[in-house]
């Protein structure tokens, strides 16, 4: 090792970053702030409450402990959150318009902290749901349990897509495809590109100390999206309800550590129905 070389507990597998217990300890302190933030809205979310004021708590949570919104200024994006709506597969641009009595909505927070990337987002119901809008919040979360329980050395990247395609066909929803969980520590996108779609046995191999997200977006339609003319809302073609939940890990000698777990263990809204 010279001077030139990364630290004793950063390596590269070609170009994904092997992080070590540093990064594990940083990453866990920015996932909680994540995480505590996007608890903190869960009262504070329902019917005539905006989503920029839903951003202006975001920033202000930030502000006030000195953790930066990675989003604000990241090419171009102009707020700390993404808020997405019903339709909007996400990149939904807060605004002054009330969330209404039935909408579902997309909360993506990120927080910089100590120079590690905290990412992750979370459904919330404004009032009461319909049926349908229930049971695809719920089949969107239990897609991404299921894709973090096959998270372990040895594992690829394709054994999470297929965990997550495979149930939420089974459960007659698609998955998108022109979105994907990516690495995340000292930057917010960093290889590798985690599909959430594909093949069991496929794809990359995961060894200990890799981090990055596992975000599916799920649609009750079609999977097709298209991006508005503002250059960010990303919405399904058919218009068709979509969710979309996001944790952000990292692969340990015996599976994974799940950084931006609710404290408050308000990772999804209650659901009354079954799937
Ligand atoms: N937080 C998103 C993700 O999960 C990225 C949002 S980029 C923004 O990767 F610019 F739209 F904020
Ligand atoms: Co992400
Ligand atoms: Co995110």
């Amino acid at each position: 090792m010279n001077e030139f070389e990364a630290p004793t507990t950063t390596r590269r597998s070609n170009d994904i970053i092997i992080y070590g217990p540093d990064a594990f300890a940083g990453m866990r302190k920015a996932g909680q702030a994540a995480a505590e933030c996007l608890d903190l809205l869960t009262d504070f979310i329902k019917p005539g409450v905006t989503t920029a004021e839903i951003d202006a708590l975001v920033f202000h949570y930030g502000e006030a402990r000195g953790y930066l919104p990675a989003c604000l200024m990241y090419r171009g994006f102009r707020h700390s959150s993404c808020t997405s709506i019903n339709h909007v597969v996400c990149h939904g641009i807060p605004n002054d318009k009330p969330l209404k009595e039935g909408d579902i909505v997309n909360v993506d927070v990120t927080f910089i902290v100590d120079g590690w990337h905290g990412d992750s987002n979370r459904m919330y119901f404004v009032g009461e749901v319909s049926r349908k809008a229930e049971r695809l919040v719920q089949v969107t979360y239990e897609s991404l349990m299921r894709a973090i329980a096959v998270v372990k050395p040895g594992a690829t990247l394709g054994d999470i897509g297929a965990a997550i395609q495979e149930f939420a066909e089974a459960q007659r929803c698609s998955v998108v495809r022109d979105f994907c969980g990516h690495g995340v520590g000292r930057s917010f996108h960093e290889a590798p590109s985690v599909l959430h779609y594909g093949n069991r046995g496929e794809g990359t191999k995961l060894q200990a100390g890799m981090i990055f997200t596992i975000e599916p977006m799920i649609n009750l339609g079609r999977p097709h999206v298209k991006v508005l003319s503002d250059g960010w809302t990303a919405v399904t073609r058919d218009r068709s309800l979509t969710a979309q939940f996001e944790h952000a890990l990292g692969v340990t000698e015996t599976g994974c550590e799940v950084f931006t777990l609710s404290p408050g263990r308000l990772d999804h809204p209650p659901f009354s129905t079954g799937l």
